[in-house]
């Protein structure tokens, strides 16, 4: 098998609306601008991760989200943010090209996507049978292996944002640290970059396609920079290539409106 590109968006917070706004963000054309910049640049990828938050409350997201990508022949894999309906976004999202949560082989890699919403809070946790399915999941296949979920599993060094990350994410790593074939962990919800490592565990936050956080902030605040997705360059050998793109010509943030 082959290198493979795979590109990653997340927390688009659709709404029912084309015209909903989310901190002064269109969120619906900003994913359109995001998504056409990111096929043109890479027409040869092998899957699109979106990485949770894909509704902003409103059930009709959903159905915006299938009109625009429903008609891709490569696979969407899905995971459940804060912002989601879960029962409504695996009911919507039953057939391909998508996938939520479960896990997916391609080439010589596979991607666990982990569901990390906790009812009734905004920051996230790992239900023991999420726990248990992953610890599975990485015994039954030892193929290099990107673990996708919303929530940060690590401080992200901002007070605000380190209150709403993953709660149990001491468990979570526990059960990463007993596999040596764990290439990296991929997760939205922070919007704002993030591009480090766990020993040999690649560490990966992609911006929103809408509106961005300020990075170390210790309360909540918005960050001018534009949406963005990233791709990655999955290595037939494990390594790992990859890039963040802004995409400077999507719809403007006015932030005096957010
Ligand atoms: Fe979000």
């Amino acid at each position: 098998m082959n290198d493979m590109n795979i590109l990653h968006v997340t927390d688009p917070h659709l709404y029912g609306a084309a015209d909903g706004q989310l901190r002064g963000v269109e969120t619906d054309s900003s994913f359109r601008a995001v998504l056409d910049d990111a096929f043109a640049r890479c027409e040869d990828y092998a899957a699109l991760l979106v990485t949770g938050d894909l509704v902003q409350d409103d059930g009709g997201g959903y159905k915006r989200f299938r009109g625009i990508l429903g008609g891709l022949r490569q696979p969407v894999l899905c995971v459940p943010g804060n912002h989601d309906i879960p029962e409504l976004m695996h009911r919507e999202l039953c057939s391909v090209p998508f996938q939520v949560c479960g896990a997916r082989r391609i080439g010589s890699w596979q991607f666990v996507m982990l569901d990390s919403y906790d009812p009734g809070h905004v920051g996230g946790r790992l239900a023991p049978s999420e726990l248990a399915r992953l610890d599975e999941t990485l015994a039954d296949a030892p193929a290099h292996t990107v673990v996708c979920l919303h929530h940060h599993p690590i401080a992200m060094g901002s007070r605000w944002l380190d209150g709403i990350g993953l709660a149990n994410a001491d468990e979570f790593w526990r059960i990463v640290d007993k596999y040596r074939h764990v290439r990296a962990v991929v997760w939205g919800h922070v919007h704002q970059e993030h591009d480090g490592s766990r020993g040999d565990v690649r560490l990966i936050a992609t911006p929103s396609t809408g509106a961005q956080f300020l990075p170390g902030s210790d309360g909540y605040a918005l960050d001018h920079r534009p949406p963005a997705f990233r791709h990655f360059e999955l290595h037939a050998d494990g390594r790992i290539d990859t890039r963040l793109h802004w995409i400077e010509a999507a719809p403007a943030q006015k932030l005096a409106s957010a």
